[in-house]
């Protein structure tokens, strides 16, 4: 019979993290930069409007960024580098990719040499998605109430993870 802590060591997911505001989702956000190391990959899955964007905005303020990051869904990369930001990140939003196979193009592996990527809509690169990426699902019933958040921790993150 297996207890919780052996769920969990078999890649299940964490408790729900409830963030029952703006605010607070931007806290999240730098509460994981400050823990953020070149090569580190966070995935941010959930629908329209979720909250996304608004914990990458609170992770890049934490790593420096003093004017509000702009949400990549037309860009799809904004890339950030030293001095603005401490850590080299690139923000990554493949809503509009229609293709898993134009994954490819984009070039994300070189950014992880020194830095590291958060990526918005995750579910459009499929199996592409780096196996040692901190997955993190955001959900809500209404948009003008709170959002959760569950993780799924990969090894490196299991040690480190401040939230429970
Ligand atoms: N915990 C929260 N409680 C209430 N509102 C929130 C919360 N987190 C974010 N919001 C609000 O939700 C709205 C949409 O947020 P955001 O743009 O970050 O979503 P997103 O997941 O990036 O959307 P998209 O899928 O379009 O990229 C914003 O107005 C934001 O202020
Ligand atoms: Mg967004």
């Amino acid at each position: 019979m297996a207890d919780e802590g052996e769920d969990r060591d078999i890649g299940g997911q964490t408790e729900p993290i409830l963030v029952v505001s703006d605010a607070e989702m931007q806290a999240i956000g730098a509460a994981l930069a400050r823990l953020l190391a070149p090569g580190d990959v966070i995935a941010l899955n959930g629908t329209l409007g979720c909250g996304k964007t608004t914990l990458t905005r609170g992770l890049l303020h934490e790593l420096g960024l003093e004017e509000e990051a702009p949400s990549p869904s037309f860009a799809i990369v904004q890339a950030y580098e030293v001095p603005e930001v401490r850590l080299p990140l690139a923000h990554v939003d493949l809503y509009r990719l229609d293709d898993e196979a134009d994954m490819e193009e984009l070039g994300l592996d070189d950014y992880l040499y020194d830095g590291a990527l958060v990526i918005e809509w995750p579910e459009r690169m499929g199996s592409r998605l780096w196996p040692h990426a901190l997955v993190l699902t955001l959900s809500m019933d209404d948009p003008a109430g709170p959002r959760t958040i569950t993780a799924t921790l990969p090894p490196q993150w299991k040690e480190k993870w401040p939230f429970q």
